[in-house]
């Protein structure tokens, strides 16, 4: 097999020992004679994975016992709809406008006629490459929540100082960063995450929300209810019950790492010298404000669009796969999540460097 390195920001590179796991495990599951994929999501061998993914990420994150831990489908951007149709119905839902996602998560709520939306705060003026300030004053305190994006997938940004809401519970769509950075749950209402970057495969999203936030509303289909997904111990249907395994593989293997704490150092270092080669080349530069800059998705460009293009084609037949930039910022972007190799960074910033010699003067 040839060595690649995944860029990609979702799905993601996953730890190479959680797929060799899975691959050993996957035709005979514990002596069942049968793969996980075939298990009943009612039988006692995959009520154990789930309970067991659900207390380790209780573990990881070392979430309180007030809030309730769902895994659910539909990705992030069926939270976009779950959380204001669950928390803010007849109420108004305040929103902070940091890059495309969180545009996205407003316009889904917009859509809902019994929730007032207000964006409190945007950097859209300057293309997402800074983060607002959020001001207490602008949080009306009977509001149901203020709506962050803690990384800005596309964008490269992150809220490193998270708002002071007062009593308004802080809510945050956290795909990118989730297990990447050490957050305290007990600072957010509900924190949601589509798995496919730091968690596991597609098909599953992780809601961690606390528990009097939940069963304050009518909702018409319960697949939408968190209260129905809670007291079903998210089994109210059939869950992804693969995404599911490989999740508590994922979870066991940051566990053995040495947790949270042990990743976000080893992903501030892996950031530090890619944005260590940025900022010292004459060539490549980042868009992003830097104090606003994010560590899991780096995005950088040489100015140049037919340099850019070069740059990802000799990338690309280098092995650097998934390294082209969002087609809405163009240039390179490079995804370093939790299971993301420090080898791959420096091979890159080799290469960033045997580039830069080469195209002295061609911009
Ligand atoms: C910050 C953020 N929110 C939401 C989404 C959408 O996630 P999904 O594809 O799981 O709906 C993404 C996907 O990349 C993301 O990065």
């Amino acid at each position: 097999m040839k060595t690649i390195y995944n860029f990609s920001a979702g799905p993601a590179v996953l730890p190479k020992s959680v797929l060799e796991k899975a691959q050993s495990e996957l035709v005979n599951y514990e002596n069942s004679g049968m793969s996980v994929m075939e298990l009943s999501h009612r039988s006692s061998l995959f009520d154990k994975i789930i309970q067991d993914a659900e207390a380790l990420l209780r573990e990881l994150m070392t979430i309180p016992d007030n809030y309730k831990v769902l895994f659910l489908q539909g990705g992030a951007s069926l939270q976009f709809t779950m959380v204001p149709l669950n928390l803010a119905q007849h109420k108004k839902a305040l929103y902070v406008n940091t890059g495309s996602w969180s545009k996205k998560a407003i316009s889904e709520a917009q859509k809902l006629d019994s929730v007032t939306v207000e964006v409190i705060a945007s950097s859209e003026d300057q293309n997402f490459t800074y983060i607002p300030e959020i001001h207490k004053e602008d949080i009306p305190q009977d509001a149901a929540y203020v709506h962050i994006t803690t990384n800005n997938t596309i964008e490269g940004t992150t809220i490193y100082d998270l708002p002071d809401t007062g009593d308004v519970p802080l809510v945050a769509d956290m795909s990118s960063n989730i297990l990447s950075v050490n957050y305290n749950v007990a600072d957010f209402g509900l924190i949601y995450a589509g798995a496919q970057k730091n968690i596991g495969p597609a098909g599953l999203t992780v809601v961690i929300v606390r528990e009097d936030l939940i069963g304050q509303s009518d909702i018409l289909s319960a697949m939408l209810d968190y209260e129905i997904q809670a007291k079903n111990g998210s089994m109210y249907n059939t869950p992804p019950t693969f995404s599911i395994y490989m999740a508590k593989l994922v979870f066991e293997w940051i566990k053995e790492q040495g947790g949270v704490s042990q990743m976000e150092k080893q992903n501030k270092a892996k950031a530090a010298l890619l944005y260590d080669e940025i900022d010292t080349s004459q060539l490549f530069s980042s868009p992003v404000n830097k104090k606003d800059r994010s560590i899991n998705n780096i995005p950088f460009v040489t100015g140049d669009d037919a340099l850019d293009k070069k740059f990802n084609q000799e990338a690309l037949a280098a092995g650097f796969e998934n390294l082209k930039g969002h087609r809405s910022v163009g240039g390179m972007r490079a995804s370093l999540y939790n299971a993301f190799p420090e080898a791959g960074v420096e091979a890159l910033v080799a290469l960033m460097k045997t580039f830069e010699a080469e195209n002295k003067g061609a911009k």
